[in-house]
């Protein structure tokens, strides 16, 4: 086996960087795209640098909620979570994220890896067993987590509420202060059972000592730092407490040493899947992975989302540094914001958003995406919000508007009228001579953006040396040359926007790779790096004929983007045909209004059975609201009382005036699968009357009714 890839020089850095593992229970949403993206931007960057990179990432594949899917899928854990492997490939290969490697927590080397760290802490003195009482299922035969138990809230007394936290009153308890608990995977009335469980001893002294300082050293944002200081001191309600790194049987988990029936809670050999990739892509290469590990130019860096600072900033490094060698602690945990869509919050659970997936499928380009995330991005944990009119706008002006047109106005010249070649730099007049070196001093600033993941910053800047470019371009109009003027100047206009452009098609590289290497092809040179921003393209370098390199997002796009729901609204899941609802009761949703077909005799009956798969419920206008840019659309908050609050819009605009709504009573499909709404999701819909005669009329009960009673 070789040492280590390369033996670094004084200046080229070692990296090895992750981003979150994905739970392996789903596909991935637009915020994991997000993270990879913003990783990828940056690693891309590092190696246009000369440094090397190992990115890697992998499936978190073990835990409760994953065993349970597969259990409802009909499928081992196992085939459950290789089938979600499977659809890794189409999403990172889509938006060109090209982590080294990609492996799982469900793997040989995370077994050796996890059980390696436990039986080192033990060893330590920093592992320690106690008995804890705990729901148990009998009926399941298993240990229940919070999520899995409801009951009847003692303070409000809802029902149906989960076993931490009431939804209709806010509070905050234990399982057992529910009154009739009920267990969500069975129904069965849960037992109190005590069982053995492991903790890590995350108060211990050497552990806070530890942490105080490694978060003292500058490798976490401000932000980040103080958050986790607060937890370290136990200023949080979340104080500082050992960790139960265990859990009983039947789990889908990595078995603990010398503990017949316990598994590694999810959550500790989750992040040692990060080594356990490095580790399974080390051996693909016949790289030492204890050398690259152990050896102190190796920085271990990470991208994570905000929800999961804790582990990150508190297990994680501790486990690391009393696991002892070859383990080394992180040297950076970047923490990044969420995404949001239109301002709307996205939901890990509910997979609200834009679908990656559908984004690909309907031909957008994925570095228009990665472009737009990119300059929305900060070094801050700041939200990310994609909104559809924007992204189109800063597409379209600043790739095609301001930097493919610069290419595409000169490029054509220097093929038909000079054979493709360039001309001289020394012939550059004193206008190109200065947009040329402006563009080229920019390197340095520009790299220290990139480098401290100021993405949006350095975007700005390249764009406006695209915007002087193209002063430059407009003043010297090539096009009126070609016509009247002289060979020689239009050559040297035409070069000296070339050349420019070769300099932006460098910067923008790490954000749109693609597009990068169709522009190498173009210009007929190698792979650009950082460093060939010092140079320039000699006199007679023959480029290539100037082939389209990006087209504009059209707005129909990101309506097909949103409207998921192309199909007419069904009401009924089981009906063959179409909805025919009577005229009176008709459901509104949102835009495109619904559409009823003709009511048919005979046809379209349904049985009480489908009606009564209709969840129809009380609902309180709590809110109403004009959307901007929706004609027909009014956004709607409602209680529906026990179930919470929802959000819909609906198409009623034209009948009422926002104000007049709130606080009325209406009835509502509770039970409507979300839609995803260019102006955000519609969690239901509202009905309402319509006849021949003009005018949409809500629906209201009799008095008495109260929010969330359902209506039969
Ligand atoms: O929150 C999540 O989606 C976790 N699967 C992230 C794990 S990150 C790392 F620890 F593996
Ligand atoms: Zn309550």
């Amino acid at each position: 086996m070789s040492t280590l890839p390369n033996t670094p020089t004084t200046n080229v850095r070692r990296l090895f960087v992750t981003t979150a593992l994905p739970y392996a229970n789903g596909p991935f949403h637009i915020g994991h795209i997000m993270e990879y993206i913003q990783a990828d931007i940056w690693v891309r960057f590092q190696r246009m640098q000369g440094h090397e990179v190992d990115f890697v990432g992998a499936d978190d594949a073990h835990g409760a909620p994953i065993m349970l899917a597969a259990e409802k899928a009909g499928k081992t854990p196992e085939a459950f979570v290789a089938g979600i492997a499977a659809g890794r490939k189409q999403y990172l290969d889509g938006f060109h994220i090209a982590f080294d490697n990609w492996h799982s927590t469900h793997s040989p080397e995370n077994v050796e890896l996890s059980q390696d760290i436990y039986r080192k802490l033990d060893k330590a003195g920093l592992i320690y067993k106690k008995p804890v009482e705990q729901f148990y299922d009998p009926v399941k035969g298993m240990f229940l987590a919070d999520r899995y138990i409801k009951g009847e809230c003692s303070k409000c007394h809802a029902k149906d509420q989960y076993g931490d936290a009431c939804e209709v009153c806010s509070s905050v308890y234990q399982p057992t202060d529910l009154i009739n608990p009920f267990s969500t995977l069975s129904g069965a009335k849960p037992e109190l059972k005590t069982s053995d469980h492991y903790f890590f001893r995350l108060s211990d002294p050497r552990c806070t000592d530890f942490l105080n300082e490694w978060m003292a050293n500058n490798r976490l944002q401000s932000q980040v730092a103080n958050k986790a200081r607060e937890w370290l001191d136990g200023k949080d309600d979340k104080a500082l407490g050992d960790w139960d790194i265990s859990r009983d049987a039947p789990y889908f988990g990595i078995d603990i040493p010398d503990a017949p029936g316990k598994y590694f809670y999810v959550w500790l050999d989750a992040p040692i899947g990060y080594l356990a990739s490095l580790k399974n892509y080390c051996a693909k290469r016949g790289v030492d992975f204890e050398a690259l590990l152990a050896d102190p130019a190796t920085e271990q860096v990470h991208f994570i989302g905000k929800d999961i600072i804790y582990f990150h900033t508190l297990f994680w490094p501790a486990m690391l540094k009393f696991a002892g060698k070859p383990y080394k602690v992180p040297d950076n945990v970047y923490v990044h914001g969420f995404i949001t869509v239109s301002g709307e919050k996205m939901s890990k659970s509910r997979g609200t958003g834009i679908s990656p997936l559908r984004y690909l499928d309907i031909g957008m380009n994925p570095e228009w995406l990665r472009y737009y995330i990119a300059a929305k991005l900060n070094a801050n944990v700041e939200d990310v919000d994609f909104n559809p009119d924007d992204f189109l706008a800063r597409v379209n002006s600043d790739l095609i508007g301001k930097y493919i047109n610069i290419a595409s106005r000169c490029a054509g010249f220097i093929a038909k009228r000079f054979d493709g070649q360039l001309l001289s730099h020394e012939d550059s007049n004193e206008a190109g001579n200065a947009c040329i070196a402006e563009t080229q001093a920019a390197a340095t600033s520009i790299a220290e953006l990139f480098e401290a993941r100021e993405f949006g910053k350095a975007l700005r800047e390249i764009m406006s040396l695209a915007d002087k470019a193209n002063v430059f371009v407009d003043t010297n109009k090539p096009w009126e040359i070609a016509k009247t003027g002289q060979a020689i100047d239009l050559h040297r206009v035409c070069t000296d926007a070339i050349q420019i452009f070769r300099l932006l098609t460098l910067y923008l590289k790490p954000v749109l790779p693609a597009l990068a290497t169709r522009v190498e092809q173009f210009l007929n040179i190698g792979p650009l790096c950082w460093s060939d921003a010092g140079t320039l393209l000699p006199a007679g370098h023959r480029i290539n004929d100037y082939k389209h390199l990006m087209t504009r997002v059209d707005a129909k796009q990101l309506d097909a983007l949103f409207d998921i729901d192309k199909e007419p609204v069904k009401v009924t899941a089981s009906t063959p045909h179409p909805a025919t609802p009577a005229k009176s009761g008709v459901p509104v949703q949102s835009s495109p209004p619904h559409q009823p077909s003709p009511a048919i005799a005979g046809e379209g009956m349904i049985s009480i059975d489908d009606f009564g798969k209709i969840d129809l419920r009380i609902a309180k206008i709590v809110k109403a609201e004009h959307v901007e840019g929706a004609d027909k659309l009014l956004k709607l908050t409602l209680d529906v009382g026990a179930l919470g609050t929802r959000q819909v819009f609906a198409g009623i605009k034209s009948a009422y005036d926002p104000a007049t709504l709130e606080g009325r009573l209406t009835v509502m499909v509770a039970n409507l699968a979300p839609r995803k709404m260019k102006f955000g999701l519609s969690e239901g819909m509202v009905l309402a009357a319509s006849g021949d005669v003009p005018g949409l009329f809500l629906l209201s009960p009799d008095a008495g009714a109260q929010p969330g009673m359902k209506v039969k």
